[in-house]
């Protein structure tokens, strides 16, 4: 199931990074209403047992405000979705990219949290720069996207730290809030770099966060980013222990370096269309159980990944949408 899965993320990977993030004339950074700014959640899967999680990485997205929804709930989108169904529901959005994408014209997606996907390549790294200047003071920034996972960012903790000014010099100048590069839940190393295995999600977390607090300048974060994909192969139980366990660890790791939040920037429950109903227990287990938990009060940001299919029908909101934002719906 892994490779399945993970096939179809890399084939989102690579399809997402194809994609450039088209420039918002009007960025809407602000928000209108005093729901606090959010922060961008991640995720990223995790098996009990074996090895890897997904992780789709892709675009870019766009802000706004919402209205009436926590703003701790976001929405991980690409740029073919009619996402009107989510204006005005969700705190922040998050696409991948620097900038909101097409998707977001005219809607109000919440905060909009500019991700570096990685600075080692112009294609990313020249979006970012150039989008920079227009950003917000106390704007939430997004690390580079899945460094453990080939076709995603995939470079070392070390290789992470040489780059990580390319973020961090926002914390001066735009007094911005900094989260780390949003590991996925592989639970095995997914292959060797010049040589040398580069370590699975958590390992690679810690060891980053090692490299970052004795780097001269010594790097801070306001949160840690982490994201999580379930397995349509597991109960909606299972799958839950499974993000129970990743989300434990990436608190664990905040707790021990002095980062107050964790967000989950990219998630999914692993179930499709085919298995609507499972994913919509998933989101109310999520909602109703892991994010009521006091033992997760550090996690303050979630972005649920739109791309995957299941929060729509069409422009619709499913009862899996529906559930996300709190509904109070049957599955
Ligand atoms: C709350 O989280 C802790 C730590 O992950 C876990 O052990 C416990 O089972 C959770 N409680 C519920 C009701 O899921």
């Amino acid at each position: 199931m892994w490779s399945t899965t993970q096939s179809l993320f890399s084939f989102f990977s690579v399809l997402c990074t194809l994609v450039q993030a088209k420039p918002h004339a009007n960025p809407q950074w602000h928000h209108r209403h005093s729901r606090g700014v959010a922060a961008s959640p991640t995720s990223s899967t995790t098996t009990t047992t074996t090895s890897t999680s997904p992780t789709p990485s892709t675009p870019q997205s766009s802000g706004t405000t919402s209205d009436s929804s926590s703003p701790n709930i976001g929405i991980l989108y690409d740029s073919t979705s009619d996402l009107s169904a989510f204006s005005g529901q969700v705190g922040f959005s998050v696409d991948w990219s620097p900038i909101p994408l097409s998707s977001s014209d005219n809607l109000d997606l919440g905060t909009f949290y500019p991700q570096l996907w990685t600075f080692q390549d112009s294609n990313h790294l020249n979006p970012w720069t150039n989008a920079a200047p227009s950003w917000p003071s106390g704007i939430n920034l997004i690390g580079f996207n899945e460094p453990d996972m080939p076709g995603q960012s995939w470079m070392t903790p070390s290789t992470a730290i040489s780059g990580w000014n390319y973020i961090a010099q926002y914390q001066s100048s735009k007094d911005a809030k900094i989260s780390t590069p949003g590991v996925s839940n592989s639970v095995v190393s997914l292959g060797t770099i010049d040589g040398v295995a580069n370590p699975a999600g958590q390992e690679w977390m810690s060891q980053f966060l090692s490299l970052a607090a004795s780097n001269s300048p010594k790097y801070t974060f306001q949160a840690i980013s982490m994201h999580w994909y379930g397995s349509s192969s597991l109960t909606v139980d299972e799958n839950g222990a499974m993000l129970n366990e990743q989300a434990g660890a990436m608190i664990q790791l905040a707790e021990d370096n002095g980062i107050p939040e964790v967000w989950i920037t990219e998630m999914g429950s692993g179930y499709d269309t085919s298995t609507a109903t499972e994913d919509c227990q998933f989101i109310q287990w999520l909602e109703g159980t892991f994010m009521k938990n006091a033992s997760n009060s550090m996690i303050t940001h979630y972005a649920y990944n739109e791309h995957l299919g299941t929060l729509l029908n069409g422009d619709a909101m499913t009862s899996s949408g529906s559930a996300l934002l709190g509904g109070s719906g049957s599955c």
